[in-house]
């Protein structure tokens, strides 16, 4: 057991899909997977085992947040020998090139967290996703015959959600930025560290710019043809 993961060496697959919310993790689970187990419910944040197509995969809840996700990230790197995790999460659009309910496959995040600040001596690094995994999820997407619209590009990963500046995310959406969530900058960071693969693929949940949310049933329906995506990307 590693310290914030309640699972025995072996119990967790190569491959993770990672969720925020423990809840989805669950969803994910009973919805995808055969033959589920769970192999933890420390402090509610279910991680579950089955297999996709015949292939072993595991879901783990991330919490929100990089210090939160990166607690499970680095342990599931560190302890359980993970190779690949891909994020599946919602995230707030803030340009009008993106809609809502859209996909968007993140090639990059950007960040006003301090933890690469620290890392990286005040320098900044650029956090991309694996090229395997992108090149696997566009073209997941793109063989969806009448799936959401997806875009591929830089998201910001903020580490407030009730910004008090969100003026300043108008300047990073002048240089490309589609949408902003909470973990995809921690988490690519942390995949290079350890020399393994990560992406992030986020369903546009709100929008910042048309003040638009979804409802629960489109989030649950948009979210499982994200996850079918990263399922793709990760094991077809
Ligand atoms: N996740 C979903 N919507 C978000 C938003 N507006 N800001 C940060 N994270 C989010």
């Amino acid at each position: 057991m590693s310290t914030h993961i309640g699972a025995r060496p072996g119990d967790i697959a190569p491959t993770v899909l990672l969720p925020g919310d423990p809840l989805r993790a669950k969803w994910i689970a009973e919805t995808f997977l055969d033959d589920a187990r769970c192999y933890s419910e420390v402090r509610g944040m279910y991680g579950f085992t089955g297999t996709w197509r015949g292939q072993p995969v595991s879901v783990q809840g991330s919490g929100m947040g990089q210090p939160s996700m990166a607690i499970y990230v680095n342990e599931l790197f560190r302890d359980y020998d993970v190779q690949s995790i891909v994020r599946v999460g919602s995230c707030g659009a803030v340009t009008d090139e993106v809609g809502i309910r859209d996909v968007i496959i993140a090639s990059g995040a950007c960040t006003d967290s301090s933890m690469n600040r620290i890392a990286f001596h005040g320098l900044d690094y650029a956090p991309v996703a694996d090229f395997g995994l992108l090149r696997g999820a566009v073209e997941a997407a793109e063989a969806r015959e009448g799936g959401s619209p997806f875009h591929v590009g830089l998201i910001f990963s903020s580490d407030s959600f009730y910004a008090a500046r969100p003026e300043l995310l108008g300047e990073m959406v002048k240089y490309g930025v589609l949408g902003v969530e909470m973990e995809a900058s921690g988490l690519y960071t942390l995949a290079a560290k350890y020399g393994r693969k990560a992406l992030a693929i986020c369903t546009v949940s709100d929008h910042i710019v048309t003040g638009e949310e979804t409802t629960s049933q489109e989030r649950e329906q948009t979210f499982g043809e994200m996850v079918e995506i990263a399922l793709t990307a990760a094991l077809a």
